[in-house]
């Protein structure tokens, strides 16, 4: 159901890649809630994946630019504000990647210049962002800018990787970041720390489909879906949110609160075998930790 909640807003948004993309699910909702806004993403993404239907849909247009050039980025505010004739009020930045965990490296053995690149696309490109926005004075007074998080962020989940340190890192430049831009021109900045959800840069994840059902049996109301997302960050670009800021906004069903369900208990009990990978009944005496 639309609201109407983004009559009248330009905003820019990183990330569709194909119709499982959380961004995508933002964009086709911002598009209903009357959103007037730019899709980006790679070359390689744009060539690979769907960007240019969804810009169609949405009849907007795709805008080439790696998140880690600043001068793609300048290029992209510049393109966006002409595009959309104003400044812009609200931009997600929903963009992951480690190549660590696409070439499979354990964290008590990564590759340094797969972290730094880690922590460039996943982090320090949101920072590129707001910096490249503040310079050009091109975000609106009360602009709202969301970035996508995850509790790996806070505590630690087997498989996770370097893209944990990543996540601290981008919650707290959300902080930094926040002060400035909100002392300075009231623009607020949030990261949603989402429940797992079957997208490309998720299934990338060690283990995705267990974690998502552990997490669905630990969350009182189930893990939140992309759509659901969605629905958050829309609530975040509106004008219904305009005091909250610098948060890590948790959006997960209760997951990041629980300690223990009695769903998970129960499916845990089911399975005692040993403690290890080997996933024998029985403890095999000779255990292998990943
Ligand atoms: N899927 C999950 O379980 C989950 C859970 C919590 C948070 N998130 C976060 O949500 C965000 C979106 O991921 P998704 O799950 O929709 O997967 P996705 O693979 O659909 O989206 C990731 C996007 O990042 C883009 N990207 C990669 N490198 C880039 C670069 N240098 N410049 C610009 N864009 C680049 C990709 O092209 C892709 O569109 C990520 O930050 C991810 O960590 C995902």
């Amino acid at each position: 159901m639309a609201y109407n909640l983004l009559k009248g807003k330009r905003g820019i948004i990183f990330g569709a890649l194909n119709a499982d993309s959380i961004a995508w699910k933002v964009a086709q909702r911002a598009f209903e809630e009357g959103a007037t806004f730019t899709l980006t993403n790679t070359g390689v993404a744009m060539r690979m994946g769907e960007t240019a239907q969804l810009a169609e849909a949405c009849n907007t247009i795709a805008i080439e630019a790696d998140a880690t050039s600043v001068e793609d980025l300048e290029n992209l505010f510049k393109q966006s504000m002409e595009a959309l004739g104003g400044k812009i009020d609200f931009v997600l930045h929903s963009i992951g990647m480690s190549p660590n965990v696409r070439k499979g490296r354990h964290y008590s053995d990564l590759d340094y210049s797969y972290l730094s690149k880690t922590l460039d696309v996943s982090a320090v490109s949101f920072h590129k962002v707001l910096q490249v926005a503040r310079k050009m004075d091109a975000i609106n007074q009360w602009g709202s800018v969301v970035a996508l998080s995850y509790v790996a962020a806070q505590r630690t989940f087997y498989g996770y990787n370097d893209m944990a340190d990543a996540k601290a890192l981008l919650e707290s430049i959300a902080r930094s970041f926040g002060y400035i831009y909100g002392r300075e021109r009231n623009v607020r900045i949030n990261t949603i720390s989402q429940s797992p959800t079957l997208t490309t840069a998720g299934s990338g994840v060690k283990g995705m489909d267990k974690l998502m059902d552990f997490s669905e049996r630990m969350a009182p109301l189930g893990n939140a879906t992309g759509d659901e997302c969605a629905d958050y960050c829309i609530s975040l670009f509106s004008d219904l949110t305009k005091k909250v800021t610098m948060q890590n906004l948790f959006h997960d069903g209760g997951f990041s609160s629980m300690g223990m369900s009695m769903r998970a208990l129960t499916q845990y009990e089911k399975g005692l075998g040993c403690d290890c990978e080997c996933g024998n009944d029985e403890p095999c005496g000779e255990h292998i930790f990943d």
